[in-house]
C-alpha cells in the first residue's frame, strides 16, 4: 500500500519502529484514507520480527486535531452506517506489539481516541487532551465515553465529553490519561528512548502481557485473573523464559530470541 498520509521510519533504537501521521496543513485531522494507512502499516509491523514496539507520532503542534470533519460534514446517518470507519479504527485493538503515542500540541476528538488505543502516552509539556464534539453538535464516536472514562474517571471525562473543555499535559498526567511530560523539543527522542527500554524486554512476554492489561477493561476481575494466569503458563513454552529464568540464575545478561 502506497502512504500518502502517514510515514513509517525505522529508527536508530533495536526493534523500535516510528510511525507519524502526516497531514500537517489539517493538524494531522484523520481522514478514512489516512485510517486506512495506519491501520495497515500497524499490522504490517505487528508481523514483522525486527519489531518490538511501535510510536505513533504527529507533530509538534498536533498529534491529530480529531477525525477529518470536512470529509464527514454532509454525510447522511446512513452513509456514516455505511462506512463504519471506526470498526476500522478497532483493528487496532488488535496489535499485539505495544504501541506508545508520543503527543505534542493538539489531541482532540479522534486524535485523543487514537491516543488513548494505543498502550501508553508520552506527552510533550505542550499536549493538549480533548473531546470537543459537543461544539459541532455530535459527541466521540471512537471510544471517546468509554476509554477516556476508564482512563480519568467519570467526573472530569463527563466534564471533557459535555463542556468540550481541552486539559493540559499537567492535568492528564494527575487524571492517569499519560504516563509522562516532558520538554517540547524533546519529546519524540523521550517517548523513542522510552519505547526503547521496553524494546530490550523479551516480546513474546510483552505481547501476553499487553493482552492480558487490555484484557482487565473487558472482563470480571475472575476470568481476568484466570487470562492472566494462562499466559503466564504459557510463556513457559518459550525459549525466552528460560533464557530469562537461567540468565538470572547466572547473573549474566538475557538475550532474547522472541519464541
Ligand atoms: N477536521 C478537518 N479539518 C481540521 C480539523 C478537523 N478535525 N481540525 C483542524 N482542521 C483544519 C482547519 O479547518 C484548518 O484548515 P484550513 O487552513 O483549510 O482552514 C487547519 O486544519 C488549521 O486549523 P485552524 O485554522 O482551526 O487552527 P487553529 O490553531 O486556529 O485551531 C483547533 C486549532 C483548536 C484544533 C481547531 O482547528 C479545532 O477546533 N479543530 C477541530 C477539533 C474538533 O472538533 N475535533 C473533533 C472532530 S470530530 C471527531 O473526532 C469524532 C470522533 O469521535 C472520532
Amino acid at each position: 500500500m502506497e502512504y500518502q498520509y502517514i510515514l513509517v521510519e525505522t529508527t536508530s533504537y533495536t526493534g523500535v519502529f516510528l510511525i507519524r501521521l502526516n497531514r500537517p496543513k489539517e493538524l494531522n485531522a484523520l481522514n478514512r484514507r489516512g485510517m486506512e494507512e495506519l491501520v495497515h502499516a500497524m499490522q504490517v509491523l505487528d508481523a514483522d520480527s525486527s519489531c518490538v514496539c511501535i510510536v505513533l507520532t504527529g507533530n509538534e503542534k498536533a498529534f491529530a486535531a480529531g477525525a477529518d470533519i470536512k470529509e464527514m460534514a454532509n454525510n447522511t446517518a446512513i452513509d456514516m452506517q455505511k462506512i463504519d470507519q471506526f470498526t476500522r479504527w478497532d483493528m487496532l485493538k488488535k496489535i499485539k506489539k505495544p504501541i506508545i503515542a508520543a503527543v505534542s500540541g493538539f489531541a482532540l476528538g479522534g486524535g485523543c481516541e487514537l491516543a488513548m488505543l494505543c498502550d501508553m502516552i508520552i506527552a510533550s509539556e505542550s499536549a493538549q487532551f480533548g473531546q470537543p464534539e459537543i461544539k459541532i453538535g455530535v459527541m466521540p464516536g471512537a471510544g471517546g465515553t468509554q476509554r477516556l472514562t476508564r482512563a480519568v474517571g467519570k467526573a472530569l471525562a463527563m466534564e471533557m465529553v459535555l463542556t468540550g473543555r481541552f486539559i493540559s499535559a499537567q492535568e492528564a498526567l494527575r487524571a492517569g490519561l499519560i504516563n509522562k511530560i516532558v520538554p517540547t523539543e524533546i519529546y519524540l527522542q523521550e517517548a523513542l528512548k522510552f519505547a526503547a527500554e521496553i524494546a530490550k524486554m523479551p516480546p513474546l512476554a510483552l505481547q501476553l502481557a499487553k493482552e492480558a492489561v487490555l484484557r482487565s477493561f473487558e472482563t470480571s476481575l475472575e476470568e481476568g485473573l484466570y487470562f492472566e494466569r494462562k499466559n503466564f503458563y504459557l510463556l513457559f513454552a518459550s525459549e525466552d523464559q528460560k533464557e530469562g529464568m537461567q540468565a538470572f540464575v547466572e547473573k549474566r545478561q538475557p538475550q532474547w530470541k522472541g519464541q
